[in-house]
């Protein structure tokens, strides 16, 4: 590589690896608005608003990827087994650990 490339890479880097917030929005939009609201206030399903936004990664991705809330108790339907049926699009394929850090970002845009 070319040394005045090397500057251009590193902060390619560093931008691949901070949540993509408007990705966020799109698999929101797309997936989520329908029944938790256009700005996750809560409609069919409760707000994602404050205390969902705010769960730990880890949390936040086991209830998307497995289907368990905060405590460990199973989402019931209609809530999808987004685990299991994955993100419109994705054919099939269980959300990636990006997608889900992408959608929590756009949840923390929320007040
Ligand atoms: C068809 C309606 C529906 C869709 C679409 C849907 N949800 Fe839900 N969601 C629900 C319902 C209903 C519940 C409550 C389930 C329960 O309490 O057992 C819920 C619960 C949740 C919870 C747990 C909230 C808590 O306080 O414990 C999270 C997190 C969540 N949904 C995230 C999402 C995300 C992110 C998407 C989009 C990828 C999504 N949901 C799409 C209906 C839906």
């Amino acid at each position: 590589m070319r040394p005045y490339l090397l500057p251009a890479a590193v902060l390619f880097l560093g931008f691949a690896s901070a949540a993509n917030v408007p990705h966020g929005k799109a698999i929101y939009q797309t997936n989520c608005a329908g029944c938790h609201g256009a700005k996750a206030q809560g409609n069919i399903g409760p707000t994602l608003v404050g205390e969902v936004a705010g769960w730990a990664p880890a949390l936040f991705q086991r209830a998307l990827l497995k289907s368990l809330d905060d405590k460990g108790a199973m989402l019931k339907a209609p809530m999808p087994q987004w685990g299991k049926i994955g993100f419109k699009g994705d054919k099939g394929k269980a959300p990636t650990t990006a997608e889900l850090q992408d959608l929590q970002a756009y949840l923390k845009t929320f007040k």
